[in-house]
């Protein structure tokens, strides 16, 4: 059987790597990742499933973020000249991407013996820019790969313990939180770049940061994520340290007390249902904030 993803022999062993890594991947002529067929994707979903804007920077405010005045499907469309940036999230949802993406992780899975490509929490997100677009400095709270299927582009990675690159309290989560980071040219001295053209894929670490400078190409770029167990603990700790901040009290990073992390994952698992269904009750983000961590929370958050 051809493969869709190929892991090199010997880029994981039975530890999950912590650096990034390169892999081969052919989607780069898959008819699911043609422009006429991601527009009709962009078209057929929520609102809340498709994000795009106009040019930004590495160090983009979040606040001064443009508009490229289209639709989801008029980006898609006019991508060639539209200077946007657009992420179709979850397409999972739709069942062709659904089948692509456990395809793919599956065979992650069976390459590496089960170390990588798990089971939980599978997501699947597409990327569609403008020649030359930028995303900004930012981290994703789960395991990545990211495969390039058209165009090219540059990816600076940094590790999430260097904390002359992020501080500990930028890496916490909280609800409503933007995913833009501080950038500085000179965190490139200490960084890895990858250079991606159809075909090529890399690992991204969980909380690494990263910023991506597309090629003179559209480019199309899928992204499988999964979770592990110490994944999901780390996102349920980081949400956690987040809250505590909040109210005066940081904490140390996690994994430096694990008895303290234990109770605080089972507070997370006590209180997320309850602010999920506080949030679905009141229909805002900063209501449920202010209600389940009170109103000095909910004007920070
Ligand atoms: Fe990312």
């Amino acid at each position: 059987m051809t493969r869709l993803i190929e892991v090199e022999e010997g880029s994981v062993g039975a530890e999950m790597p912590v650096r990034t890594f390169r892999l081969k991947h052919r989607l780069k002529d898959h008819p699911l990742f043609k422009l006429d067929r991601l527009a009709r994707l962009a078209a057929s979903l929520p609102a809340d499933q498709v994000e795009f804007n106009g040019p930004v920077q590495p160090n983009q405010d979040p606040s001064l973020t443009p508009s490229n005045g289209l639709s989801a499907e008029e980006t898609v469309r006019r991508i060639e000249d539209c200077k946007s940036w657009m992420v179709i999230k979850n397409v999972e949802s739709d069942p062709e991407y659904k089948a692509l993406l456990d395809a793919c992780l599956d065979q992650v899975a069976e390459q590496t013996r089960g170390t990588m490509g798990g089971a939980k929490k599978r997501q699947a997100f597409i990327f569609v820019t403008s020649p030359n677009n930028v995303t900004p400095l930012h981290m994703d709270p789960e395991y990545n790969f990211l495969l390039q299927v058209r165009g090219t582009k540059r990816m600076s990675l940094f590790d999430h313990k260097d904390r002359n690159i992020v501080s500990e309290e930028k890496l916490e989560l909280y609800p409503g939180k933007h995913r833009n980071l501080p950038y500085r040219e000179e965190f490139e001295e200490v960084g890895v770049q990858q250079h991606l053209a159809p075909g090529d894929s890399i690992f991204v670490p969980l909380f690494d940061p990263h910023w991506v400078q597309n090629g003179p190409e559209v480019s199309v770029s899928f992204s499988i994520t999964w979770h592990t167990d110490h994944s999901l603990k780390m996102v349920k700790l980081s949400y956690v340290n987040a809250a505590l901040r909040k109210f005066g009290f940081p904490q140390a990073s996690a994994g430096t007390h694990p008895a303290l992390d234990a109770v605080k994952v089972a507070a997370y698992d006590i209180a997320r249902p309850i602010y999920d269904a506080v949030k679905k009750l009141v229909g805002d983000r900063r209501k449920a904030v202010a209600l389940v961590f009170g109103r000095k929370a909910a004007a920070i958050s």
